[in-house]
């Protein structure tokens, strides 16, 4: 069986298993709902292709994939409280459905799960590491949370600022991800850096290009222009700005109840002045830093496929 099938059918077996609660029945019904609604299990899948990579059995680094899965569902979650957004994996969002209250506590059950599931980890001092690094990293998620709702009430943010908070909010769970497969999967530490630096760097590509697809995507499962809507400070947004002398664009940006024509003009107008071109460029170009950095390790079935993802990140429709 392909490897990348085998990976993700044992993540969803894990996840059911791990997810075992039923009282109170709304709570982890809400709890249950957005993991059993699929996802790409990107960041799982590249934890257990790490600690391939380096030599590792990946079926030792399930429980930390798991972790790292249920941690990203509950900032899914919270982030669509935040950023107002009613639908998620082509279904309703968490806080659509079961209202804001429980929408909370279930994010916070699956954090605190997460570190439950990770604590499952075998190697004491190995376990201790990874969860002393899965602390650092929802911190640093919460803080790039903060810079992007923070960046939505600002007229400009500098590029550089920009490359900050997606490091904090996205690239950094990636980072984790692809460093934390490598030391449960016994790598050195020239093998743990280099993991951890295409982890990074593959993690900013993901989300520029995700902030492509908020405008260009079709059927992403997600609703399209929202970032628009919400006055989100992206890459798009960020070179228009500098390279817009007529600024009556601006007049819609951030409006919340922006029509789908107000929406469509500014998605015309970000291609015409060639934001979009802009960030692909720049997307493509992390994602061959993620690639280069994985010349640090032996050839192997895991390396070809994290190779294959970083090619993915960019290219993928949703
Ligand atoms: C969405 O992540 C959040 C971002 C960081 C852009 P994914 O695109 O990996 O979401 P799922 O897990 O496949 O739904
Ligand atoms: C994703 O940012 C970051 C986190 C969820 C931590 P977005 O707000 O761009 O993600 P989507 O577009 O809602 O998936
Ligand atoms: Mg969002
Ligand atoms: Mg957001
Ligand atoms: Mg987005």
């Amino acid at each position: 069986m392909d490897i990348l099938k085998e990976i993700k059918e044992a993540v969803d077996k894990a996840i059911e298993n791990y997810l075992y609660e039923k009282e109170p029945h709304l709570l982890y019904e809400a709890v249950r709902y957005l993991p059993s609604a699929g996802g790409k299990r990107l960041r799982p899948i590249i934890a257990c292709l790490a600690c391939e990579a380096v030599g590792g059995n990946f079926i030792k680094a399930i429980p930390f994939a798991v972790a790292l899965e249920l941690i990203h569902t509950f900032t899914l979650i919270h982030d669509d409280i935040m950023d107002k957004d009613e639908e998620r994996r082509g279904m309703p969002s968490v806080h659509k459905k079961f209202g804001e209250n429980i929408a909370i506590l279930a994010g916070d059950a699956l954090f605190a799960k997460a570190f439950e599931t990770a604590s499952f980890i075998n190697d004491a001092s190995v376990a201790k590491r990874i969860l002393h690094n899965l602390a650092i990293m929802a911190k640093e998620i919460c803080e790039g949370q903060e810079m992007d709702i923070n960046f939505e009430k600002l007229d400009y943010v500098d590029e550089r600022l920009f490359l900050e908070m997606i490091e904090k909010k996205t690239a950094k769970m990636f980072e984790h991800a692809s460093m934390g497969g490598a030391i449960i999967g016994g790598g050195n530490e020239e093998e743990i850096f280099a993991l951890q630096t295409y982890g990074r760097n593959l993690g900013m590509a993901f989300q520029i290009w995700d902030d492509c697809l908020d405008v260009i995507g079709k059927n992403i499962g997600k609703p399209v222009g929202s970032d628009i809507r919400e006055g989100k400070k992206t890459l798009l947004y960020i070179y228009a700005y500098i390279n817009s002398e007529n600024k009556e664009w601006l007049k819609n940006y951030g409006k919340e109840n922006a029509s789908d024509e107000e929406v469509q003009e500014i998605i015309k107008f970000f291609e015409e002045i060639g934001a979009i071109d802009y960030a692909k460029k720049k997307a493509r170009e992390f994602s061959n830093e993620a690639i280069k950095a994985l010349n640090k390790l032996k050839e192997s079935q895991a390396k070809k496929k994290l190779i294959e993802l970083a090619e993915f990140a960019i290219e993928r429709e949703k």
